[in-house]
């Protein structure tokens, strides 16, 4: 493999710090790459009304895959109104760039590891090593709403009784879609040795929507005979999860539940500044932190970068660059294990980059 392409976008906040740290491990790492700054969040939709400009979506299509650090969001009353003066009362609308990525490039797993490593004060309890996958495309997150009952629907049978006043969300699930987020869930228990895969619905209420999920993922089940499939109720699995997090490996489920299910089991191993995902595709692939741009602490170097350096691991193992992966990932355990560099939220006084620093000190 040549020198690899990585889009590189900071967006806003402390995404920009938290990059910053990123790139002193993976220069340390030794990896071979150009790193293409690109242009994301809350800046551009104010200047351009667009918070994924399409110069981003380009530079994306034309790199390997990218690291992207955190976005600012607004509610629509605020977003109308920092939009550049020019542009006002023209048709622009705030979008996700997040949610349209992923849809633009179709990025249909959500990968989240949630590894409690040795040592972290924040451990809810030793030993919890499960990974999500979360379904990114479709689900109650396709923006497919009503504030008001459309008056068509109002003639469908089962819909006619709806309260004319009421906001309407569309939950569309496919049978493609539900495949093969499960097969990629299925592939990754059989590759990383682990026993078992967790489907998550609540096909007893939705019928339809989580029929067909549970449907397909039955189906996948069935392919994969070393494998064990295990099904639980969404309500359930909270209590579960807190129960008895070590019983859990492989966690597979729709774009909602998984998006709830994900955070919890986050909080479970240290909470913001250690959860990272993988968005990815069949070609291409967004690594990030999970948290947003903490913007009280933006530039201050206070906030904690191991999530977005773990990000930056799971990039390594997508990239298959397995050794260097595997090496900053027993750089992150050891820093972790020794406990002498910590950020506020481990109850340390450490800056941002003094923990990169002692994990590229690691390397
Ligand atoms: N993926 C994303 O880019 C993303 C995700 C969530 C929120 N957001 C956006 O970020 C902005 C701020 O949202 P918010 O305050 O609800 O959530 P946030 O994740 O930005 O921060 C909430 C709090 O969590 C703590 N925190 C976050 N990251 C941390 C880290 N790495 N280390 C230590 N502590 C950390 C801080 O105390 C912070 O104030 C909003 O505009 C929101 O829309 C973006």
């Amino acid at each position: 493999m040549g020198k690899y392409e990585i889009a590189w976008l900071p967006g806003d906040g402390i995404g920009q710090d938290v990059m910053e740290a990123a790139r002193i491990v993976l220069d340390r790492v030794g990896l071979d790459a150009d790193y293409i700054p690109g242009d994301i969040g809350w800046e551009w939709w104010c200047k351009e009304g667009e918070a994924l400009p399409p110069r981003t979506v380009e530079l994306m299509k034309n790199t390997d895959c990218a690291l992207f650090g955190a976005i600012t969001s607004k509610g629509k009353d605020k977003a109308d109104k920092e939009l550049a003066p020019e542009l006002q009362g023209k048709g622009y609308s705030y979008r996700s760039p997040i949610v349209r990525m992923r849809q633009l490039l179709d990025l249909y797993i959500c990968l989240r590891p949630c590894k409690a490593y040795p040592g972290n004060p924040l451990n809810y309890r030793d030993g919890i090593d499960l990974v999500v996958f979360r379904e990114n495309t479709e689900g109650m997150y396709i923006g497919v709403e009503w504030p008001q009952v459309p008056e068509a629907m109002l003639a469908i049978k089962g819909a006619e009784k709806l309260p004319r006043d009421a906001a309407v969300s569309i939950r569309a699930i496919t049978p493609g879609g539900s495949e093969r987020i499960v097969r990629a869930a299925y592939e990754y228990a059989r590759a990383n040795k682990r026993k078992k895969v967790t489907v998550i619905h609540k096909a007893n209420v939705l019928r339809q929507t989580c029929g067909v999920f549970m449907d397909a993922a039955r189906k996948v089940a069935a392919e994969y005979p070393d494998v064990a499939f295990e099904d639980a109720n969404i309500d359930a699995m909270g209590m579960w999860l807190l129960k008895n997090p070590l019983n859990y490996g492989v966690i597979v489920t729709t774009n909602l539940f998984s998006d709830i299910i994900s955070d919890l089991c986050a909080q479970m191993v240290g909470g913001l500044g250690f959860g990272c995902s993988g968005n990815i595709g069949s070609n291409y692939a967004v690594f990030e932190p999970t948290h947003g741009s903490a913007p009280k602490y933006a530039g201050q170097h206070k906030v904690n970068p191991i999530a977005t350096i773990l990000a930056g691991k799971m990039m390594l193992d997508w990239l298959g660059e397995a050794d260097k992966a595997a090496r900053l990932q027993g750089a992150v355990a050891a820093v972790i294990a020794e406990g002498k560099v910590r950020t506020y939220d481990m109850g340390g006084t450490n800056t941002t980059l003094d923990v990169a620093n002692a994990i590229a000190a690691k390397l």
